[in-house]
């Protein structure tokens, strides 16, 4: 058993006020990379952390990698206090760094053996053959990692992040510069991970990425959370809808007063519109095309997507 006393409220992971401020000497200023970011993460769930560049995602995961150290806060990952216990806190982790670090002279197995005896795995307790069966890299077990694709270098930085048995595993940004197929390949895999236990925190600019594979986001931006929960609730109950007109006469130009309430022409037989339930009602929009003569074919809502919603709270 542990020492350590251990913080048993069943979350993966947990931040409370996490805070890193930054001197930027060139602007002769402060800045708060993260801002008092609290939430927490059930065990065995796949979350996203979104956020655009500089929100603050990769300082919030080297933070929990213990790479960066926190100006103020708490962190506990797998209940582990991180001023306390900071060693079993790394021990519950696997990082997977954007960047693909790897010895190209070395081949998946001997790379993942030597990973093991970097984390201090006993021998006995060897998890390669596991891990390689796992990521679908038995195949290319032996090859010098510089002969792997793309997909599989990806895999294996995965595999590498997993020899000690992290019960969570953080990605940053996974799926990077990876095209259509091996994205497929790598959602899958990631998938499996997580149906077999492991708790998943992914980075990704990739919306429709968060949106396909996780129930729950975060998103930062400018180091402070905007808005966090289910994806599914979340859209729901966003103040957004997108309408597309199709109408049968063609239009080569829309009436000034539909250009104004903010209506666009996508082509001559078909015109769109953003607009928000709270304040505009579609019979106001409707009245508002008919008044203007013309004759509509077909309307078509559109539900927002995860993309809507982060452009609706991240200007
Ligand atoms: N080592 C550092 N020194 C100074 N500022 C930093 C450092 N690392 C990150 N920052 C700043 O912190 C903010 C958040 O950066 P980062 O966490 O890398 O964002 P993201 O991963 O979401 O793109 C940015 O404004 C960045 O300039
Ligand atoms: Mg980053």
């Amino acid at each position: 058993m542990s020492r350590v006393t251990l913080n048993l409220d069943n979350k993966a992971l947990k931040v409370n006020k996490l805070t890193k401020k930054y001197f930027h000497k060139s602007q002769n200023k402060k800045i708060f990379a993260l801002d008092e970011v609290t939430f927490s993460i059930e065990k065995g769930s796949m979350i996203a952390l979104l956020g655009p560049n500089g929100a603050g995602k990769s300082t919030l995961i080297n933070i929990l990698a213990g790479i960066t150290n926190k100006s103020s806060g708490k962190a506990f990952i797998n209940g582990f206090d991180l001023d306390k216990a900071v060693n079993e806190a790394k021990l519950s982790i696997g990082v997977v760094p954007q960047e693909l670090v790897m010895d190209p002279y070395f081949t998946p197995r001997e790379t993942l053996n030597f990973q093991s005896g970097y984390y201090g795995v006993k021998k006995k307790n060897y998890i390669t053959e596991k891990l390689l069966e796992k990521l679908s890299l038995k195949d290319k077990a032996d090859s010098y990692v510089r002969y792997l694709s793309g997909g599989m270098k990806r895999r294996l930085m995965i595999a590498k992040a997993m020899v000690h048995s992290p019960p969570i595993l953080i990605l940053d940004e996974p799926t990077a510069g990876v095209d259509v197929n091996l994205r497929q390949t790598l959602w899958d895999s990631i998938k499996e991970l997580n149906s077999k236990g492991t708790t998943i925190l992914l980075t990704t600019h990739y919306l429709e990425e968060a949106e396909n594979l996780c129930k729950d986001v975060v998103m930062i931006d400018k180091g402070k959370i905007v808005i966090q929960g289910e994806i599914k609730k979340l859209l729901k109950n966003i103040d957004l809808k997108s309408v597309n007109i199709y109408t049968e006469n063609k239009i080569k130009k829309l009436p000034n007063e539909l250009s104004n309430f903010g209506f666009s022409l996508k082509n001559d037989g078909c015109f769109l519109i953003n607009y928000r339930p709270s304040k505009t009602s579609m019979e106001n929009i409707l009245n508002l095309i008919l008044k203007n003569n013309i004759i509509i074919k077909d309307i078509v809502t559109t539900e927002p997507s995860l993309e809507d919603l982060f452009n609706h709270l991240v200007q």
